[in-house]
């Protein structure tokens, strides 16, 4: 039951949509018998900054943030985290005594599901990198904050990768990068170990859309990545499946991510596998 000190923790965007963070973390703070409840606020954009002023006013404890404030969110933050300042965004807001302070949890979400899930160390390998929106800024900040040694950025609109290498190349000049246009992969893939697509191609429901690579392209020494777990194989991981290579979806990501910004309000980290399988009965 709730009483008086129930601790309140949440989700700020606009529209919420279909965010799975409540049920997941309401599901971990059952779990662990915490004194803490998980919601959903839908702020308006006009009124963010109200907000954010709420938290503090409302002693809220800990939010997350998706779509459209993760980057609108800092200017009203007290402190960000110096890899959230990197991507440029927050995800996860720390609340204490009214000190608000901005975390980046998808760039260990990347992490964690390209090295746990994947099995596959970062460290020296070479990546491509697919898209350029605001996932694709938390993938090469991971990539490069693990140690890639090559780093390639294509997007259909060529500007964009140049600017997202742009920043990353000031923040890694050790690392050698490239970007370009989609249509340049064919002659990149063969020297990457790792595809990252962070495009929403063959999301639900358009799961049946071409994938942006011809699976021709692919070969066996390749872990292919998409961010995307809805459907859990979608057109491009099913492509690279059938070329020999190994592929993994976005779903890890999600639930690491949520586990690290669980882990900031509470000092505690949920059970991977019991959100695995909240999320795939789920969806
Ligand atoms: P997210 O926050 O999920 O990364 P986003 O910021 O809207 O979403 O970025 C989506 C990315 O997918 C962009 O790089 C976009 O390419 P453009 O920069 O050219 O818009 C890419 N994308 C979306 N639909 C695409 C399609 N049909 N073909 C190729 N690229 C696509």
């Amino acid at each position: 039951m709730f009483d008086v000190n129930t601790e309140l923790l949440g989700v700020i965007g606009y529209p919420l949509g279909h965010s799975l963070s409540p049920l997941l973390h309401n599901h971990a703070i059952k779990e662990l018998g915490l004194n803490m409840v998980y919601l959903g606020f839908a702020i308006k954009p006009e009124l963010l900054k109200e907000g954010v002023q709420g938290f503090r006013a409302l002693n809220i404890k800990g939010i997350n943030v998706t779509i459209p404030y993760k980057e609108k969110v800092i200017p009203f933050l007290d402190e960000v985290d110096s890899l959230a300042s990197k991507v440029g965004a927050v995800n996860t807001i720390v609340n204490k005594q009214g000190d608000l302070k901005g975390y980046n949890t998808d760039v260990i979400g990347v992490q964690r599901l390209i090295e746990d899930d994947g099995n596959f160390k970062i460290k020296g390998k070479k990546a491509l990198v697919l898209g350029a929106g605001g996932a694709s800024r938390a993938v090469g900040i991971s990539l490069c904050q693990n140690g890639i040694k090559e780093i390639y950025v294509l997007n259909r609109t060529e500007t964009k990768a140049e600017k997202l290498l742009n920043n990353w190349q000031r923040l890694y000049p050790e690392i050698k990068m490239e970007s370009g246009v989609l249509s340049l992969y064919p002659s990149i893939l063969a020297k990457v170990d790792i595809v990252i697509d962070t495009t929403p191609i063959g999301m639900a429901p358009d799961i049946e859309a071409e994938p942006i690579i011809d699976a021709k392209s692919f070969h066996s020494n390749l872990l292919v990545v998409d961010l995307v777990y809805n459907p859990t194989e979608t057109t491009i991981l099913k492509a690279a499946r059938q070329a020999g290579a190994q592929v993994l979806n976005g779903m890890g990501m999600l639930l690491y991510q949520g586990i690290e910004a669980f882990r900031l309000w509470t000092g505690i980290e949920p059970e991977v596998q019991s959100w695995r399988d909240l999320v795939e009965n789920f969806i």
